[in-house]
């Protein structure tokens, strides 16, 4: 049968690559799988699957594609269904999230005997890893434009109520066409599969989803929530400004939060914004990506917000009755006041604080959500 000898070429593709001897053989020999495309190279192997390079044969000039093969390891036929019913609900919903120009197109899922696959448009580029390796790390500018560029995109996964629950450095590919950076490697369609398998052999590490060091406890402890992934791009932030995987930090005993500011100097409001993307505690951190733009967003408003106030004569103080709470404060007046109560709060102390600007409630950090919502 088709499908069976185009399975059986893949994976004797993929066994080639464990043996050196027959690597270049196998080269020469490239296997076309399911008539349509041809494989190219491996590009990574995760614990679900192996990601392949490959060329859709069919089409005008053959263009290059990128194969990600899921295997389930599902025995029985009521899971692998249960898995299949899944991986196609997945697949429509990354296939909305494809229309994003910062995510690769899906353009292609189907299942052979079993196993998942999906194909995506390939995205010509280094990822941020091998950029740092390259190039060595980054500024605080260049920080903070990458989390400009980055985070309208995660904005709008999360709008789609996806958790990526890998954001790293690998992950995120520098296209190298126009510099546009591109979100990849979504890990929910990865866990809905791991979690269909046999209920009696899940253990909490089977289901696991993200990379050890990059995701916060929560997601350790697998309740992830759409502020892991804020977490995680605070990290990403310190591995690009200090070239340090989040493995070769350390971590307050106390608390259990990284501790990274002697490697980098940045301002005192980054270091402040980026505290608060790796609180430990959830609840602490920034509550979506839209509170933590306006926070970055905000900063240089700041000031001048915070003298306001100042050109204003001051009010008379000899009428005994008047109560300031009694007299009308415009909203205007009331964000200067408290701008610069926190500014004069802030120098007065010397550690830095949690950012806390732009409303009270911001500590009430109640959703938590699992992947997909349907
Ligand atoms: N759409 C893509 N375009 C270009 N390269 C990709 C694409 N998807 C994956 N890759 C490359 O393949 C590697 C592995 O793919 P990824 O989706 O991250 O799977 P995993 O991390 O689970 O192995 C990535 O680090 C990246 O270098
Ligand atoms: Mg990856």
């Amino acid at each position: 049968m088709k499908s069976s000898a185009d399975l059986l070429s893949l994976d004797q593709y993929r066994r080639s690559q464990q043996s050196p001897s027959n690597l270049s053989r196998r080269m020469k020999r490239s296997p076309i799988f399911r008539d349509r495309y041809r494989i190219v190279r491996p590009l990574g192997r995760g614990g679900f699957g192996v990601t392949y390079l490959a060329q859709d044969i069919t089409l005008p000039g053959q263009p290059l594609c990128v194969i990600k093969q899921l295997c389930p390891k599902v025995s029985n036929e009521k899971i692998l269904a249960k898995a299949r019913e899944r991986f196609e609900r997945e697949a429509k919903i990354l296939g909305q999230l494809g229309s994003h120009s910062q995510i690769p197109r899906l353009l292609n899922y189907f299942e052979n005997e079993g196993e998942f696959y999906l194909v995506q448009e390939y995205v010509k580029g280094e990822n941020l890893a091998k950029e740092v390796k390259q190039q060595g790390s980054l500024k605080e500018p260049e920080v903070r434009q990458f989390l400009n560029e980055i985070l309208p995109v995660l904005d709008y996964v999360h709008q789609h109520r996806v958790i990526h629950r890998d954001i790293k450095p690998p992950n995120i590919i520098r296209c190298k066409s126009d510099g546009r950076l591109v979100l990849i490697d979504f890990g929910a369609v990865k866990e809905r599969i791991v979690q269909a398998g046999d209920q009696t052999h899940l253990a909490a590490s089977t289901q696991f989803v993200g990379t050890v060091g990059f995701a916060p406890p929560e997601q350790l402890a697998l309740r992830p929530t759409f502020a892991s992934d804020i977490y995680s791009l605070g990290l990403t932030c310190i591995y690009l400004l200090t070239g340090r995987p989040p493995l070769e930090l350390d971590y307050d005993s106390v608390t259990g939060e990284v501790l990274w500011q002697e490697f980098v100097d940045v301002s005192q409001y980054f270091d402040q914004v980026l505290t608060k993307m790796m609180r430990v505690n959830p609840r602490e951190r920034y509550r979506s990506v839209r509170e933590l733009k306006r926070a970055l967003e905000l900063e240089p408003h700041l000031n001048e917000l915070a003298n306001c106030m100042s050109t204003q004569p001051p009010k008379p103080s000899d009428d005994d009755d008047d109560d300031p709470s009694d007299s009308y404060v415009s909203p205007m007046a009331r964000t200067a006041r408290s701008i610069r109560g926190w500014k004069n709060r802030l120098n007065s102390r010397n550690h830095p604080l949690p950012i806390d600007i732009s409303s009270k409630d911001i500590s009430s950090n109640s959703y938590r959500d699992s992947s997909y919502v349907s």
